[in-house]
């Protein structure tokens, strides 16, 4: 499974892109306003730090718009991905771009038939968003289950599985038993993965002991 890291934020990238464990970056305008920066010379940042794609939103909500602004964000850097909604002129512009080589993370997805869309119009990704469907008192993980589901269904559909609006850790350890094909998460998300009580409480245990031996291994 892949990680995406959530957010536009350039020293939270570098930071967990030095793990060795960030696969691709997903931003999208709330979180590109929150930075203040101008988006082009930002995404283009991103791009540098991260080889892995990154998603890229357009802003317009028209077919013409939509396709220019696609175009324009697609040329910034070899990974782009070119972030549209799930609309009917959303789904057009995937197509076209899609029919270009170029890769379409298709977003703003609430139902299975939306994704089953997404993937006739060829987009690399489909990002069903798990957090808001629990938010309204709907299981957001068993969108992702469905989905999953359903491109197995059809190995010819090349589109993946990219699970957003992730809120916290059992969100991504479901989505690996259900296969989902990456997770996006915000950085503290990913921060919490490491965590457990017993691990900190074990690590100071044999700091201490070791300390006893009065060895050194270096
Ligand atoms: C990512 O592609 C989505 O825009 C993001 O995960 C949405 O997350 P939110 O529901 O926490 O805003």
């Amino acid at each position: 499974m892949k990680f995406f890291v959530d957010t536009a934020d350039i020293n939270e990238i570098r930071d967990l892109a030095a793990t060795g464990l960030l696969d691709g970056v997903t931003t999208n305008p709330s979180l590109v306003a929150k930075t203040g920066k101008n988006f082009l010379d930002l995404v283009a940042e991103i791009c540098g730090v991260v080889k892995g794609p990154v998603s890229a939103e357009v802003a317009a909500t028209d077919y013409e718009t939509m396709l220019k602004e696609g175009r324009k964000i697609s040329k910034i850097a070899k990974n782009i991905a070119v972030k549209v909604p799930l609309t009917p002129a959303g789904l057009k512009v995937c197509k076209a771009l899609a029919d270009d080589g170029i890769m379409v993370n298709v977003t703003l997805c609430f139902t299975p038939a939306q994704a089953i869309l997404a993937a006739k119009a060829g987009a690399k990704f489909i990002s069903p968003f798990v957090g808001r469907l629990d938010d309204i008192s709907t299981d957001g993980m068993a969108l992702i289950a469905d989905i999953v589901q359903i491109y197995e269904n059809y190995p010819d559909w090349n589109t993946e599985v990219l699970v957003a609006s992730v809120r916290h850790p059992v969100h991504i350890v479901e989505s690996a038993k259900m296969g989902a094909h990456v997770v996006t998460c915000p950085p503290d998300v990913i921060r919490k993965l490491y965590s457990h009580p017993l691990t900190d409480k074990g690590l100071v245990t044999f700091v201490e002991d070791w300390k006893k031996t009065g060895q050194s291994i270096l």
